[in-house]
């Protein structure tokens, strides 16, 4: 059995913060990371400490679970053995698994993101070199975690493993990374990351068919950021949907009150761009990625509801709002985020 979760926008919807609760609320035996590489930055925040990820899947947290990254993400060594060094009380060097085939980053390819002029100042990518990495592998130059020694003892064909363990009976979370609107054939191109974001490239980048899915758990903020180029919805002043902008009124959800949320990128430190939750996106990405349930995140930044863990208490507006997600998008909302730390969540499934 195997559940997926993925960014239903531009990213940073919390999606560190549902694996690390679902993977110890539903203690899965594997937690194996899809996605493009580094450029992701996953935070979680466990009894009061906060960690980031990159490479390491945010499912660390439950000591039961072993840890994959799939072939089809890359491996930036050091921030990998950061990571592993940092993660010690966790025990993850005992635990982590690479596939032999995940594509390598080299310093070269680091510089070759930075000095790009159209990746750096067009595109404004996270710099941590996985698009000339991806260049690389497509031109089959691209060296693979098996050439390199350091990673000798991290290898495995993770593919065979997860389906071995999906044989046995055992309960497998994919942890997507990146966001709808950044795939390379479904999001904004240009400005978008050098790989499909669905949950289709989620499967195949560790190597699990289709058949084998039961929950894609769609991952959306309760309102849209972005780092980087490329325009979004709602940006600006003006809501284009004159229903959307009633409810937003009613709900007194403004663009004032939005601008006084401070967010800034995992990876990059750069600080987000913000707009009122774009509805539109959210249905196409519930459709392409065929989302079974939503996970909203950030629900306390719209509404004071901080820390709280049942549906019952949250205030009116929240519950209006999370209906208007379910009505306009057609998936049920069966988790919500009311606060940094894993264990507050509204749980509904
Ligand atoms: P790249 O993935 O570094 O090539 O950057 C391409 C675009 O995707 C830039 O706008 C990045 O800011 C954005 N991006 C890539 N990964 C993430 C992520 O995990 N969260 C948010 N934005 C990301
Ligand atoms: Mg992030």
């Amino acid at each position: 059995m195997c559940n997926i979760v993925v960014g239903g926008q531009f990213g940073d919807e919390g999606k560190g913060k549902i694996v690390s609760y679902l993977s110890l609320k539903d203690n899965y035996d594997v937690v194996v990371r899809g996605g493009v590489g580094p450029n992701a930055g996953h935070t979680i925040v466990y009894n009061g400490n906060e960690y980031r990820v990159r490479q390491i899947p945010s499912g660390f947290v439950n000591k039961n679970s072993t840890l994959y990254i799939g072939a089809g993400v890359l491996i930036s060594s050091d921030v990998l053995f950061d990571e592993i060094s940092n993660l010690n009380e966790f025990n993850v060097k005992k635990r982590i698994k690479i596939d032999f085939q995940c594509g390598i980053i080299e310093e070269i390819h680091k510089q070759r993101d930075k000095n790009d002029e159209n990746l750096s100042k067009n595109v404004q990518t996270t710099g941590s070199g996985c698009g000339p990495a991806n260049e690389d592998r497509i031109k089959r130059i691209g060296k693979l975690a098996k050439d390199i020694p350091e990673l000798r003892e991290f290898l495995c064909d993770v593919a065979y493993e997860l389906n071995n363990a999906i044989d046995e009976g055992k309960k497998i979370l994919i942890e997507g990374t990146q966001g709808f609107g950044l795939s390379l054939y479904h999001g904004t191109y240009p400005y978008v990351t050098s790989k499909d974001t669905t949950a289709a490239a989620m499967l195949s980048d560790v190597g699990i068919g289709p058949k084998h899915v039961n929950e894609v758990i769609l991952v959306l903020k309760a309102y849209t950021t972005r780092v980087g180029n490329g325009s979004f919805w709602n940006e600006g002043k003006k809501i284009r949907n004159d229903k959307y902008e009633k409810l937003f009124n009613e709900l007194k959800i403004t663009h004032e009150k939005l601008a006084r949320i401070e967010e800034r990128g995992t990876v990059t430190g750069r600080s987000r761009r913000i707009s009122p939750f774009d509805f539109e996106m959210a249905k196409r990405s519930a459709k392409i990625n065929s989302a079974t349930m939503i996970a909203l995140t950030n629900i306390d930044r719209l509404f004071d509801c901080s820390g709280v863990r049942k549906f019952d208490d949250l205030p009116d507006e929240a519950k209006k709002f999370i209906k208007a997600i379910e009505d306009e998008v057609g998936v049920k909302v069966k988790i919500i985020s009311t606060g940094r730390e894993y264990k507050d969540t509204i749980d509904l499934r």
